[in-house]
């Protein structure tokens, strides 16, 4: 007799919250009265000591000559598109799955985002599909590391320099992973970190840019900061149309000691995440994508497992979600849906260059991302592995217990959607 579910009216299997995110303590709280009791609590004037110090401790940790900071991780990867001087109109191709602001940025800069699909095994930049892409006006490709992912540092870095690109990296998964031993973010020209709430490291918002050029660096600078050209900081022609992007002594303050943390927190997560691949071994049905045995440290601001309906009695995914957050158990599908389902990013020749190259409609379709997105994928924040081992255990208690009762499930599908 199959055991009943939490969504058939059992008590649920996990009552109890996982892990709270972010983890805080002594060090953050006399960070901030060191910024209160210092009276300087912004970005300018200067002294912007906290931002200059996580920015030198930011750049060191990802072994790269600079990094600026902003206040996101949406204005880090405009601010990289307006330092790489891109052309008005540019292309700039992209990956068709990932969070808006990754092509709403390219817009924001005032070029047009080519998206293309991603690979099976990564869900990250397809590079056979970028070569493709290339055109008369392709000025950057823009990777984004996802997930649990590192897009294919070997062979994308040399299609731009092969083709006299610029490569922007969309870093806001991946603090600290790192492909063939090198950073995320030390690949390019630019590499974009978001610091929002839910990210691997976070001040609640904030961003940072990391760039390996000194005229670069100091552009970036100037663009944050209204195009000031600081004293030591003027290391390029010319004047910057700058934005007011600076990050408060507060944010920077806060990340120079979650930054602290981090390492401690990734290493937590993997011995975590080793352990849920250990169970899934034997589990029919959920696997973990598979490792690159390029990225040498893995991240997990999201760990992504496939799901195979056969293994649930032909449930759909979205259904077999609901059960999950029945059982207490927070995970997510549709994280994020494939660019062309975006209204802002349909098939219309103002705002994608896909009609002037003689595409048709037919041809805007990203079949990897669509399947990934609606069918295959189920995402596990990465707070949920930021506990001990009952927690994983607990992971698959669920699972077993939902694919133990997947005929009652397709005999009673829920109805609605899961959040995400
Ligand atoms: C892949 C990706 N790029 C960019 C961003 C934008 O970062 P922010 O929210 O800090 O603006 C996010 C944020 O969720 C993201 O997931």
């Amino acid at each position: 007799m199959p055991e009943a579910l939490a969504l058939h009216g059992a008590s649920p299997l996990r009552a109890r919250p996982f892990a709270a995110w972010p983890e805080f303590g002594g060090a953050e709280r006399s960070a901030l009265e060191r910024v209160l009791a210092s009276r300087s609590w912004g970005g300018h004037p200067s002294p912007n000591t906290e931002a200059r110090a996580f920015s030198r401790a930011f750049a060191d940790y990802l072994e790269v000559e600079h990094a600026v900071t902003c206040t996101s991780g949406t204005t880090a990867l405009l601010l990289a598109l307006q330092a790489a001087r891109l052309s008005p109109g540019a292309e700039v191709i992209t990956t068709a799955y990932s969070f808006v602001a990754t092509a709403a940025a390219i817009v924001q800069a005032g070029c047009l985002p080519v998206p293309v699909d991603v690979e099976e095994d990564s869900l990250c930049l397809d590079p056979d599909a970028v070569e493709a892409a290339i055109g008369d006006r392709t000025e950057a490709i823009l990777p984004v590391h996802l997930a649990c992912s590192m897009a294919d540092m070997d062979r994308l870095p040399a299609i731009a320099s092969r083709h006299g690109l610029a490569l922007v990296e969309d870093c806001a998964h991946a603090h600290g992973a790192r492909f063939r031993g090198r950073a995320a973010g030390s690949f390019g020209d630019f590499g974009c970190f978001s610091m929002q709430s839910t990210k691997l490291l976070t001040a609640g918002e904030g961003g940072a840019i990391s760039v390996r050029k000194d005229a670069d660096a100091d552009r970036l600078w100037s663009l944050v900061d209204c195009g000031r050209k600081e004293p030591g900081f003027d290391s390029f022609e010319g004047r910057m149309l700058g934005h007011n992007l600076r990050i408060s002594e507060w944010q920077a303050a806060v990340l120079r000691e979650q930054l602290r943390r981090l390492d401690d927190q990734h290493a937590r997560r993997r011995e975590r995440v080793e352990q849920l691949e250990r169970a899934l071994r034997s589990f029919p049905g959920l696997d973990m994508l598979p490792a690159d045995p390029r990225v040498s440290a893995r991240t997990h601001y999201q760990t992504i497992l496939r799901y195979d309906r056969d293994a649930f009695s032909g449930v759909p995914r979205d259904h077999v979600l609901l059960a999950f957050h029945a059982e207490g158990l927070p995970c997510f599908g549709r994280f994020y849906v494939p660019i062309d389902e975006d209204p802002l990013f349909a098939f219309d020749p103002l705002t994608n260059p896909g009609l002037g190259r003689g595409l048709s409609s037919s041809d805007w379709d990203f079949p990897v991302a669509r399947r990934a997105a609606y069918e295959e994928t189920i995402w596990l924040p990465h707070e949920l592995f930021l506990g001990g081992p009952e927690d994983v255990d607990d992971i698959v208690s669920i699972f077993e217990r939902v694919r133990a009762g997947a005929e009652s499930l397709a005999a009673r599908p829920p109805s609605g959607r899961p959040p995400r």
